[in-house]
């Protein structure tokens, strides 16, 4: 049977639980020199090794043979723990069990010496959930319990439980743990789990998982269920409905040359992609903040490379004027109004500020001195750029290839088949033999995508048009296929593979 991953890595002794060093030093030595508590309490966020290191501690003070506080995990004892068949280690889940009478039942079987073990163990999860009666049979339980039995209570709202039970425990407090240490277990679990994932999408999951080991370890097993190659950064976005960083960057392109409509657009675009506009927003405050921090001390910190072009745009100023902006969006939306109104007030504010701040930037020689300093180095892309002229577009096929190892853009490619593409100007213009790939690129995100790809094999920017449209004006209609043309397409073909075409005129 399929097991969890999270449920498969749960971590089996006190050395292999990620960070919690403050925990399991201290219960390492309690086992060492046999000064074993008669209750402990784990209280922290979910996911952060509570019931695991609870699993520990009660094989840990049962072992026959425990190395440095460690449980051994080959001894009888342990084996049996391990596989869950030992009736003197008793789990109980209280919010399902929190009546007077499951507390009575527990301190009726206590007074009994344990069958096999030396300590009867009681891990007491959901501790909090106990009704207010449950907790006064509970703290009578705690006075005095006989000394072959230990509690381990576990919580995640420590603030629901009375003092008077808190006060008998030993306290142990769980820390959601830190980005790198869920990154350095991601890394080690889908090296030995053979999981192909780039380091982007595995500091990506760190990142979502907000602390949570275990939502870190779910979240891994989501995307080695669902995606069949490599796992990278773009996929675990579409996966939790983050938008693609492409968005993020037009979005600030748009404010900063004061686009109203191109910046309204794409946050319609996200919103009907995702509809996760805060995480929307929380993207383009992570952005400014990098922006802020590298303007203020040279330093990047988490700072992706096409940040550079827009960075040397900002000022230290403009960049604390946003954030102040965007905070206040922020809280706004956080606190149940209209998401999408706060976010577009926000948005053409900027749009408003910022864009009013880059026309008189170039005057500002303070700027101009950062510009061109270390960032320089971060501009280009890393490909060798093939020298371009107008007419039939050589790397076409290096830019299909691409497209085809994309998996958001897998009907794209299906659509693309047998397709050309000629440069004309500062455009692509594309050449399919089925228009159901226009249709796909008039999606913003496609189209971005799409866009992103070209850049990094020609190592420049291209707007893609559909070949032998009109010269176009305005690139949303330009972009697109007429739908007469949609038609004539359909009926053409449909001649070629001899289909009758029988024109209906209809009566209203
Ligand atoms: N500190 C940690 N180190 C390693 N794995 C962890 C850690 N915390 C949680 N996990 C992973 O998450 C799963 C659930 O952890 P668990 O101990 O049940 O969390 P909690 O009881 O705090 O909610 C574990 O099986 C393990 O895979
Ligand atoms: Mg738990
Ligand atoms: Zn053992």
């Amino acid at each position: 049977m399929y097991k969890a991953l999270y449920r498969k890595w749960r971590p089996k002794t006190f050395d292999e639980v990620v960070g919690q060093g403050h925990v399991t030093k201290t219960l390492k030595n309690e086992v060492c020199y046999g000064k074993i508590s008669h209750a402990y309490l784990f209280t922290g966020s979910r996911g952060t090794g509570k019931t695991s290191c609870a699993k520990i501690l009660a094989k840990a003070i049962n072992c026959e043979s425990p190395i440095e506080g460690n449980p051994c995990g080959k001894c009888e004892t342990c084996q049996k723990i391990q596989s869950e068949n030992l009736l003197d280690i008793v789990e109980i889940d209280a919010a399902s069990n929190n009546g007077v009478e499951n507390i009575r039942s527990i301190r009726d079987e206590m007074v009994f010496t344990p069958n096999t073990c030396k300590y009867r163990v009681y891990i007491v999860d959901e501790v909090h959930m106990l009704s207010p009666g449950a907790f006064n049979a509970f703290l009578k339980t705690l006075e005095e319990p006989p000394t072959h039995v230990v509690f381990i209570l576990a919580t995640t709202e420590i603030h629901k439980l009375p003092m008077t039970i808190i006060s008998r425990c030993q306290k142990f407090e769980f820390h959601r743990l830190s980005e790198s240490e869920i990154c350095f277990q991601l890394k080690r679990v889908s090296k030995l789990e053979d999981i192909k994932i780039e380091d982007s999408a595995i500091k990506q999951i760190s990142v979502f998982a907000d602390g949570a080991m275990r939502d870190a370890l779910s979240l891994l097993d989501q995307c080695n269920n669902l995606c069949s190659e490599v796992i990278n950064e773009n996929f675990v976005r579409e996966m939790l409905g983050i938008p693609p960083k492409e968005s993020i960057l037009e979005i600030v392109n748009g404010i900063l040359t004061g686009n109203f409509s191109k910046v309204l657009d794409y946050i319609d675009n996200t919103y009907k992609f995702s509809g996760n506009l805060v995480r929307l927003c929380e993207e383009i405050i992570e952005y400014f903040r990098n922006i802020m921090i590298y303007k203020a001390t040279g330093t990047f910190q988490h700072f992706f490379e096409s940040n550079a072009s827009y960075a040397k745009q900002i000022s230290l100023k403009d960049a604390m004027l946003a954030l102040s902006l965007l905070q206040v969006a922020y809280k706004n939306m956080c606190s149940g109004n209209n998401k999408k109104l706060e976010l577009e007030i926000i948005a053409v504010k900027l749009c408003n500020e910022l864009s009013k701040c880059k026309a008189s930037l170039s005057k500002n020689p303070e700027e101009i001195s950062v510009e061109n300093t270390s960032i320089a180095s971060f501009q280009e892309p890393c490909q060798e750029p093939e020298i371009l002229s107008d007419g039939p577009l050589k790397s076409w096929d290096k830019i299909l290839e691409k497209i085809k190892e994309t998996s958001s853009l897998k009907s794209l490619y299906i659509s693309l088949a047998d397709s050309q593409a000629y440069k004309q100007k500062d455009k692509i213009l594309i050449n399919a033999k089925s228009s159901f790939a226009f249709e796909i690129l008039k999606k913003q995100e496609y189209r971005s995508c799409v866009k992103k790809i070209i850049y990094e094999v020609l190592g420049k920017k291209f707007e893609i048009e559909p070949y032998n449209s009109p010269v176009p004006t305005d690139e949303k209609t330009a972009s697109l296929p007429s739908h007469s043309d949609t038609l004539e397409d359909l009926i053409k073909r449909a001649k070629l593979n001899n289909i009758e075409i029988v024109s209906k005129q209809e009566d209203f």
